[in-house]
Order: C-alpha cells, then structure tokens, then sequence
C-alpha cells in the first residue's frame, strides 16, 4: 500500500454496474487506504469484483440496508461514503409500489443515521434527472422546482435528497448530490441497451421497441460517470461541515431509442437481419418520462465539464458492451452475444 494512502470509503450498491465501476477507479486511486462495499446482491455480482480478489483494501460485505443494527459497524472508521444501492429500475415500482420507498427513501434514511452515529463526515449522493418529472424538452437546472416526479423511483430520489438535505443542515453532515442523465456501459444489467441485446439473443429478425423511439435522454458512458464521482469526491471533502450541493451529471442533448436501436444492430453486423417494430405511444411505459434534457453547465463551471455528448456516449456504450460481453462470457450477469453477431471493431 503506499504510505500516503489515507482515505477510507464505503460504497453501498459497490458490486452493482456503477457501483463496481466505482470500485475499480477508488483501488485505482493511491490515497485509497480502503474500499467497503455493502450490498445485498439483490441486482449486484460478485463476477463485476473479482478481479480485484488479491488487492486487500477491498472488504466486500453482503449486507442488507434495511437493518440498521446490522450495517452500523460497518461505518465505523469510514471517511466518505458513496450511496448508490437503489431499486435500479423505474418499471419494477409498478408491480411493487413499496420498493421504491424501502430501497430509496428508508435505506437513505438508514445509512445516514449510521453516519451520524459514527460520526462520518461526507455523502455523495446517486440521485437522478426523474426528479424534475415530465418537464418535456425543457432544459433542466439544479434550481428548477418544485420538484414533481412521476414514477415512484423518482419520488424516491427526492425523498432522500430531502433527508440528506436535513441530516446536513441538522447534524454536520457535507453531501455532494448527483441527478445523473441515464448511464451505460460494460456490466449494464438493466435499461434499454441490456434489454435490446436480450431481445436479440432470442431473435435476431426482430426487435421491438416500447414506444415510438423518439423518446430521447441524455446519455453517460458509466467510466465518464464515475470520473464525475471521483471528481464529486473532492468537492465534498472541500465543504465545510453542513455544506451541501446538488449537481447534474448528464451532457447538454439527448439521444433518442431510435439512434440507440440502429447503432445496436449496426455494431452488431445485424443492419440487413434485424426488422426494428416501433409502437405508437410517445412514452415507454406508465411512469417513464419521454423527454429529458439537462443542463450541466453547474459542473463545468465547477471543474467538470462532460466529456463526450449524449449520442457519442450511447455508441462508445455498445462498442464497450458488445466486446466486454465477447471478451468476459462468464461475468456477463446473464448476458450474452446475440448467436452470429459480427462485432464492429474495438473503439480505443
Ligand atoms: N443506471 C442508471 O441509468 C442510473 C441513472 C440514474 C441514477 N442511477 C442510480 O445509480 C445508483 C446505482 O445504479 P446501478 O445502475 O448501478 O444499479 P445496480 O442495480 O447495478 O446497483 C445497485 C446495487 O445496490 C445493491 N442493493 C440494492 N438494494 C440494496 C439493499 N437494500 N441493501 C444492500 N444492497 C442493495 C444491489 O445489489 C446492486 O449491487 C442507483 O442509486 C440508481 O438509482 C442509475
């Protein structure tokens, strides 16, 4: 370990798509004297931390949030933590319409009173653009209010931004909180791209599409994402106790399912095989919001501007998934490559 090495961090959700992503950029990071993940494994893998299995800095321990006693020793000693466990999918709120009030708004709730009893100083925060709720093309800022989701999962995120907001002004706390746009990239296990490829494994004739395709969102390659983490990271060491700031974490544009479908059997060598059927609605499905752009000009001005655009993002995503998924069969979560795919090649 090298000798400067100081900073303890806990993720919880480390062993999920983003969260795993995390991991790999805080062991990468020579300041990191250690990295605890706590999580359930409910949407998470072991396969997405295991090539970390002989650096000793990382203590992966399954754990449930939603029993207080059992997490709070795991918080002792800790320096920052990163909140990303979340039911990670809108649509799932419809069948269940308590999961998204005990895996966002209680487990929020009991993470930050660990903090508070163990005395940890820092939060950065995994909210989301669902906040603003259906504002159409409007380009959203950090201060546009009054926040008024539409799925459950939103409601979620605002219910804990709002605790986090509470627990700093009351107990000390400094947050940094993130509304991400929509992440994608290699270890995806949900959104659109993750469920396309499912599609196609079955048939690679057709693909169908929820909605008329147009609905368009800005798009975050998840290794430009987690930069931003890191980025947030320091921010958040530099508050003042009690501090808080909320940032949007998306590109300016937006992409829309259309662009994404095409680009998906492009890389795929499937232009010619694959018949893509569009619906009629101008929504996904009951609670998906169809239209979202957001400006994170807050970000740049702070020291992070976005990297790459939305549409960019979406195809350096493919590329990335499509040869992670040939170069890692095993560790896929359950995906795999759609039967004579002829990958476009790598982008470096
Ligand atoms: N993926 C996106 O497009 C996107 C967009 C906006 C915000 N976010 C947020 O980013 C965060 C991470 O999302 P992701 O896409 O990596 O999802 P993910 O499902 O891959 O990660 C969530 C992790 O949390 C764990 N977890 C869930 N509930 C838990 C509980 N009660 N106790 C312990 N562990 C639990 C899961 O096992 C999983 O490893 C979430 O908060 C999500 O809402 C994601």
């Amino acid at each position: 370990m090298p000798e400067n090495s100081s900073l303890t961090c806990l993720v919880t959700g480390g062993a999920g798509f983003i969260g795993s992503h995390l991991v790999d950029a805080l062991l990468a990071d020579p300041t990191v004297k250690e990295v605890r993940v706590l999580d359930n494994f409910s949407s998470g893998h072991r396969e997405f931390l295991a090539h970390h299995a002989q650096d000793s800095r990382l203590k992966i321990h399954e754990v449930e949030l939603l029993a207080l006693e059992k997490i709070l020793p795991h918080f002792a000693g800790v320096d920052q933590i990163f909140h990303l466990a979340a039911n990670p999918d809108a649509r799932w709120g419809l069948d269940n319409t308590r999961l998204d009030l005990e895996q966002e708004t209680l487990v929020t709730y009991n993470v930050l009173e660990a903090m508070r009893r163990h005395k940890v100083p820092r939060i950065v925060f995994s909210s989301s653009g669902t906040v603003y709720g259906d504002v159409g093309t409007t380009v959203t800022h950090e201060l546009l209010g009054p926040a008024l989701p539409i799925s459950l999962y939103g409601a979620g995120k605002v219910a804990s931004e709002a605790l986090i907001s509470a627990f700093c002004s009351t107990f000390g706390l400094s947050a940094i909180i993130f509304r991400f746009g929509n992440i994608t990239g290699e270890r995806t296990t949900h959104g659109v791209v993750f469920d396309f490829i499912g599609q196609l494994v079955k048939n690679s004739g057709d693909l169908t599409v929820l909605g008329n395709g147009y609905q368009a969102k800005p798009y975050v390659y998840v290794r430009d994402l987690v930069a931003g983490l890191m980025f947030g990271q320091k921010k958040c060491a530099a508050l003042a106790p009690s501090q808080f700031n909320v940032f949007n974490l998306a590109p300016g544009g937006a992409t829309n399912v259309r662009f994404t479908a095409n680009e998906l059997v492009a890389q795929l060598g499937f232009s010619v095989r694959t018949k893509i059927h569009y619906g009629e609605s101008a929504q996904g499905w009951p609670g998906d919001v169809p239209q979202s752009r957001m400006d994170s000009s807050k970000l740049a001005q702070a020291g992070f501007p976005m990297p790459r655009s939305s549409d960019e993002a979406v195809r350096l995503a493919i590329n990335r998934i499509l040869h992670w998924l040939a170069e890692h069969p095993a560790a896929a979560a359950g995906l795999r490559l759609p039967a004579d795919a002829k990958l476009a090649p790598k982008i470096s």
